[in-house]
């Protein structure tokens, strides 16, 4: 059975695959859709990419496929509707990037707060003439509020870490999260209320039709002029045309992106800002979570071909 899988990737996914004895096709070149659509047609599973898009034009095409399995939590890139109605399994890799994305929200809450590009900038560029009262002064984290919308696996993650900070921790998120509340403290409140009083607000949600735009023009007003947008979760929840407008205006102190609306084609304004951080979608960017995504990408697919049931479907 031939499987179908990004070169780009983690050997573990290889490996475990080929001691099952499976047929692979390793992609040269990931963002080569003519190899990629090429190879998918007579394929029986494909580790997918998030930057892959799988729509139903795709998903057509793949005659004998069983199993999508992403390479990621999210699953926006793929269809799976249309794949659950041509009986394709799609499975995605929970858990094993969590506290690599929590991780990096608090990075950049951190590089926000203590102005840490700006002031390895000003040490580059020659600058630093010795220690000033007043260089880059930033914000403790202490007793400030940490707003988590989306309170999942990451958002559950990040609230733990930032309550370790001493800071007071608010949520909102359909279901209530006991985890969260006993081991950080956390309220649940609803979303203007958070907007309103977080001094960090941090996105967790995934990316569907009922969270595109969550924050619009107007959720994006209710943040006060001192607050800092963090997010890592997908760019599309974002009005970012407006969110930048407010950048502009400083009516919201500063932002960290990871993840943007029109990834990879980012606003140009958003390089104009000097209040925001900017990454390039790195939150699972680390071995450890990069291996583990690899293998259980694999072990789904293993597990489908072989007629068990996978590990992680969506
Ligand atoms: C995911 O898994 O959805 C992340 O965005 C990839 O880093």
């Amino acid at each position: 059975m031939k499987v179908v899988i990004p070169g780009s990737i983690p050997q573990a996914a290889a490996d475990l695959l080929m001691k099952e004895g499976f047929k692979l096709s390793i992609l040269k070149d990931d963002s080569d859709y003519k190899e990629l659509f090429r190879e998918i047609t007579d394929a029986d599973a494909v580790i997918s990419l998030i930057s892959h898009k799988f729509n139903p034009y795709m998903i057509e095409k793949m005659l004998h496929c069983k199993i999508i399995a992403n390479y990621g939590v999210g699953f926006n890139n793929i269809d799976v509707q249309f794949a659950r109605e041509k009986g394709i399994i799609v499975t995605n890799t929970p858990d094993v990037l969590t506290d690599s994305t929590a991780d990096l929200a608090i990075a950049l809450m951190l590089g926000l707060a203590r102005r840490i590009t700006e002031a390895e900038n000003f040490v580059i560029q020659g600058k630093f003439r010795g220690w000033r009262p007043q260089l880059f002064i930033g914000t403790e984290l202490k007793n400030k509020t940490f707003g988590v919308i989306g309170a999942g696996r990451i958002g559950t993650a990040a609230g733990i870490r930032a309550h370790s900070f001493g800071m007071k921790i608010i949520y909102y998120s359909k279901k209530g999260n006991r985890h969260l509340e006993k081991v950080a403290k956390a309220k649940k409140v609803l979303l203007n209320s958070l907007l309103k009083k977080a001094d960090f607000i941090s996105i967790h949600v995934p990316l569907t039709s009922e969270t595109f735009h969550l924050l619009n023009k107007e959720k994006l007003s209710l943040i006060r002029p001192d607050a800092v947008l963090i997010n890592t979760a997908r760019g599309e929840i974002v009005d970012e045309k407006a969110l930048i407008e407010l950048l502009k205006q400083k009516m919201i102190s500063s932002a960290g992106f990871d993840v943007y609306e029109n990834e990879p084609n980012l606003n140009p304004d958003l390089f104009k800002l000097d209040n925001v951080l900017l990454l390039p979608h790195i939150g699972s960017a680390t071995r450890e979570a990069r291996t583990n995504m690899a293998l259980l990408a694999a072990k789904n697919v293993a597990a489908v071909l072989k007629g068990k049931k996978p590990l992680t479907p969506v």
